[in-house]
């Protein structure tokens, strides 16, 4: 990107006018694949959504592409990171959200009211889709999944404790644990023949008098298991033996490979085990609506809704539950094809990689949009050891991942995600966000080619 098109960003800012056109600004790697300045070309080509073209975020202040320009400079090209998808919304969402805009009053919205409508919409969504009945009435709905995972862990885990983590899994947990004041017991997955597995002793073993809840991500960011009934069973069944309570994260529970079948852990065939879990759900990740702060948890159990609820606040805004609730609504198409799409984009990363880079590892991913890669050796070739031990007296003490970051930003103009951030068993991997057009993960990844090539 160039020093014009960064001041022409703060311009944009400065003016209020950032993200109103939606082809604003003009990422240098992104600038011949889409039509900067001009409007964006139509995004539904009979009945097929185009997800091939490119759609420039630059300029609206997003983590995924401004923030990694602030942070590393204007020679990335491609951001790879924080798990949101750049294409356009599904346009049932903008249609619903412009609809209530017509109304110009935005007063305090009421719960039993407001929401009653959304988790109607959940509940359906659940059941058609998923097949788990969802009573509406266990349904709270909730301004983020943290907060969800917040009051649960809050609620059966007090500070000090231990709370069960497979690892590598979402960094956003440990965050969570800083907040409760609990501490990651963490059960490292075993990696064998491109994919993981659970070590099934040492999760028993870790099921420690001190551990009271366990944080179970289905499907897994960032290793991408989807994990089978007979896996959620054995673990239901452990977690009861021992009196850990199950606080499923489902975040991801749309994102599954064709072929894949997502077990959503409420649907296990176990009365008991169901009723000592409560789950947490998001409209968000699926429809690409993270900051319309909007989630929802429920549980079969009504003692537990009713202590989580005691530790749980929600502020939804308005146009959150509008657009989220039109998403599960009028959303199915978009949703449907972006899947393919997706599926195509894992395809695409794994052949890419044997055939250009095979020194790189893809885990084969059963489901979400992230591909987890092993770097292994080459890492070394970079210094990262060193890199990362010479800066371990400075103010920004860095990690070996966190290092090749920097070093993917500098030499390759690619953001992705550092690995060991992700707990036990990251060393030598990083996460890349594949949820976004073909051609930018072409670039990326031929960008990182010729970066390791050279070293
Ligand atoms: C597994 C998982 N849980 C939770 C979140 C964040 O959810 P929210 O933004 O609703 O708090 C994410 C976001 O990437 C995630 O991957």
């Amino acid at each position: 990107m160039t020093r014009t098109a960064l001041n022409r960003r703060r311009f944009l800012h400065g003016t209020g006018v950032a993200g109103l056109a939606g082809m604003i600004g003009t990422p240098a790697a992104v600038a011949d694949v889409s039509l900067p300045g001009k409007t964006p070309p139509p995004y539904r080509v009979g009945d097929r959504y185009d997800f091939d073209t490119p759609y420039s975020r630059i300029g609206t202040d997003c983590t995924k592409w401004d923030y990694q320009i602030e942070l590393f400079g204007d020679g990335i090209q491609v951001g790879m990171g924080i798990a949101d998808l750049d294409f356009r919304a599904a346009p049932c969402i903008g249609e619903a959200m412009q609809a209530r805009m017509q109304h110009e009053n935005w007063g305090y919205l009421n719960r039993e009211l407001g929401y009653a409508s959304l988790k109607e919409a959940i509940s359906r969504w659940n059941a058609e889709r998923h097949g788990v009945m969802v009573d509406p009435g266990t349904i709270e709905i909730a301004s983020g999944v943290h907060p969800g995972l917040i009051a649960g862990i809050t609620t059966f885990s007090p500070p000090g404790s231990r709370v069960l983590l497979m690892t590598p899994t979402y960094e956003g947990f440990y965050s969570d644990l800083r907040y409760t004041n609990t501490v990651a017991n963490e059960s490292e997955l075993v990696f064998e023949n491109g994919r993981y597995h659970i070590d099934w002793d040492d999760l028993e073993a870790r099921m420690t008098p001190d551990t009271h809840a366990m944080l179970l991500c289905n499907p897994q960011n960032p290793t991408g298991n989807v994990w089978s009934e007979a896996d959620l069973l054995r673990i239901g069944e452990l977690c009861l033996k021992h009196e850990v309570v199950v606080i499923a994260d489902e975040i991801h529970a749309d994102f599954v490979r064709t072929g894949v079948r997502y077990t959503p852990f409420a649907s296990l065939p176990d009365k008991a085990i169901v009723n000592n879990s409560i789950t947490c759900k998001a409209v968000t990740k699926t429809f690409n609506l993270p900051a319309t702060k909007n989630a929802y948890w429920f549980s079969t159990n009504p003692v537990y809704v009713e202590r989580v609820k005691k530790n749980h606040r929600a502020d939804i805004n308005t146009l959150g539950v509008v657009a989220n609730e039109a998403a599960y609504r009028h959303g199915t198409d978009w949703l449907d094809q972006l899947l393919v799409y997706i599926d195509g984009n894992h395809a695409f990363v794994e052949s890419y990689l044997k055939a250009n880079l095979p020194e790189v590892t893809y885990t084969r991913a059963q489901g979400t949009f992230l591909a987890w890669l092993h770097f292994g050796e080459i890492m070394d070739r970079v210094g990262v050891v060193e890199k990362s031990e010479a800066s371990q007296g400075s103010d920004t003490p860095m990690t070996e991942t966190q290092v090749f970051e920097a070093w993917l930003a500098g030499n390759a103009g690619v953001q992705l995600n550092d690995g060991e951030a992700y707990g036990k068993g990251s060393r030598r991997c990083m996460r890349m966000n594949i949820g976004t057009s073909r051609q930018l993960i072409e670039l990326a990844l031929g960008n990182m080619t010729r970066a390791i090539s050279a070293v």
